[in-house]
């Protein structure tokens, strides 16, 4: 079973944004389960690599709407994506090094972090964007 689903109330109304985010929940649900059949490391460091690696390319797409509308809270937006990625790439290092074992919590995180973001701060910029005429 999948361990969650994009839906309507994920999206803010930009196709390139919406279709990253369904494609970052697609691959976060992959990660949990890669998990769930107990595969090997290998297979696990590629998903993982894979996430860490587009959830870089969202937060740029995301970065370069934001500073190139002169969005109000980019900055602080901007940090939250920094924060992420710090301990996504923390967590990859230690993966890589043997010192982590990727386990469910690791999902629930990344999972929780995602729709908490989406909902908590993506959807700030809805409006202001939408109303500059990026959908
Ligand atoms: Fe969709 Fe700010 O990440």
């Amino acid at each position: 079973m999948a361990l969650f689903t994009w839906d309507s109330s994920l999206s803010v109304n930009i196709g390139e944004i919406d279709e990253q985010h369904k494609k970052l929940v697609t691959m976060v649900n992959d990660l949990f389960e890669a998990m769930k059949a107990g595969k090997g490391s290998q297979v696990m460091g590629k998903v993982l690599a894979d996430l860490t690696t587009y959830t870089k390319t969202h937060f740029a797409t995301e970065e370069r709407l934001m500073k190139g509308n002169s969005y109000p809270h980019y900055l602080a937006h901007k940090k939250e994506h920094d924060d992420l990625i710090a301990q996504v790439d923390d967590l990859y290092t230690k993966f890589q090094a043997g010192q982590m074992v990727l386990s469910t919590s690791v999902g629930n995180f990344l999972k929780g972090w995602l729709v908490n973001h989406i909902k908590g701060t993506d959807m700030k910029y809805k409006p202001f964007l939408n109303q500059k005429g990026v959908k």
